[in-house]
This record gives C-alpha cells, sequence and structure tokens, in this order.
C-alpha cells in the first residue's frame, strides 16, 4: 500500500480546531500516518537521523501547518535546516537523492478569508504565492509539487465547516500524485 505521511507542525496543538480536524480526518484514511512534530520535538532539537529514516520510507509527503506571519511555524523551518541540509547538501548521493520524485502536498490553514489575500486585500498577495520558498524547496529537492490544500478563516470555521474540509483533505490524500504540478497555476480560490 502507498504510503503517506505527514508532518504535522502546529505550535500550539492543543488549541487547535482546523488542523485537529484536517489530522482526524487524514488519520482515518488507509496508509496514512501523522507525526505530531511539536509534540516530538518540543525544545527543537529534531533527531535527524529518525526524520532522514521517515521521509526515506515515505512514498508521500504532506507538511501541514497554520500560517503564522505569511509563514510557516518555526520548527518546520528548522526542520528543513536540519533534515533537507542533510540529506541534500550533505548526504546526497545516499539519502536525497532517494526521495526524489515523491509527491510532496502543502496542508495550510489561515485565519483570514480569502479576500484578504488579493491585491486589494490586508495581505495583498494570494496565500499560494506567499508558498513560493516552499514550492522552491520542493523544486530543488526533486520533490513534484503538488497543488498546496489551503483552508481559509480557519479558526472562525464551525463545526460542519471543519468537517467538510476534513472531507475534502481526504479526497485531496487519496488522489496525491496523479497531478503533478512543478509550477503553480492559478486557482479558483485564489482570486
Ligand atoms: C503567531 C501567529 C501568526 C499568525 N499569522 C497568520 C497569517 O499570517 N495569516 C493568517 O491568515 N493567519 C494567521 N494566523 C492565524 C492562524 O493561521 C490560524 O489561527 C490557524 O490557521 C487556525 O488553525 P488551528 O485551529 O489549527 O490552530 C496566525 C496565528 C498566530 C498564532
Amino acid at each position: 500500500m502507498t504510503n503517506t505521511l505527514i508532518l504535522l507542525f502546529h505550535p500550539a496543538y492543543e488549541r487547535s480546531r482546523a488542523n485537529r480536524a484536517l489530522s482526524e480526518a487524514a488519520a482515518g484514511q488507509p496508509g496514512v500516518t501523522i507525526v505530531d512534530m511539536q509534540a516530538l520535538y518540543p525544545d527543537g532539537a529534531i533527531d535527524t537521523d529518525a526524520e532522514v529514516a521517515r521521509l526515506i520510507a515515505a512514498d508521500r509527503i504532506v507538511l501541514q501547518f497554520p500560517v503564522q506571519w505569511y509563514s510557516t511555524p518555526p520548527l518546520l523551518k528548522g526542520w528543513q535546516d536540519a533534515v533537507l541540509t542533510r540529506m541534500f547538501y550533505v548526504a546526497y548521493e545516499s539519502e536525497g537523492r532517494l526521495i526524489e520524485g515523491r509527491p510532496l502536498m502543502i496542508a495550510a490553514s489561515a485565519g483570514n478569508v480569502p479576500e484578504a489575500y488579493t491585491p486589494a486585500g490586508q495581505n495583498r498577495f494570494p496565500l499560494r504565492e506567499l508558498l513560493r520558498p516552499l514550492e522552491a524547496t520542493a523544486y530543488r529537492c526533486g520533490l513534484v509539487w503538488q497543488e498546496p490544500f489551503l483552508i481559509y478563516a480557519a479558526h472562525k470555521a464551525d463545526a460542519e465547516a471543519l468537517q467538510v474540509a476534513g472531507e475534502h483533505y481526504a479526497r485531496r490524500l487519496a488522489g496525491m500524485g496523479s497531478q503533478a504540478v512543478r509550477r503553480s497555476e492559478p486557482a479558483p480560490s485564489d482570486a
């Protein structure tokens, strides 16, 4: 069975509603493993041996997180610095090369509404554009960029909206890898 690894980076998962709803929906899917990275590494000291092995064992990789200041939570940047640097700059032949060609999907929740992520809106740029550094990272590492899974107004979403988001997420996970996108294309939800 294809195994899908979701690395969840949430600085305060105990207070999460959106990412919790997504994780719970994903957890019911066949072949899906979710790793709560903040719980595993509360002090930020990442076990790179374990995390490199985890990536090599995964067929598909998902990075799930709440958007914070138009970017990722700090532990995700720490994971890139520790794990991807080792795999792609230090041990490319024995490690990085082994995960090339695998699909990578971002699953991110944003507090603000879609209209805020427009030229006239509060945040000026589409969220997809703000995720470009992750897309560049995927490209650099030979991972196959997937259309990001994004939810907006996350902290205002009611239980029904979160359930719908969870179902949508589960479907995206199931279909992951079937649409390989190397460059971002405008999506209907991001005006
Ligand atoms: C420090 C911090 C920074 C945030 N920055 C943003 C932001 O740049 N854009 C945005 O839309 N929401 C922002 N938010 C809101 C979170 O993205 C939102 O609360 C989260 O996605 C909700 O998911 P959860 O229920 O899983 O915590 C921020 C929240 C915090 C705590």
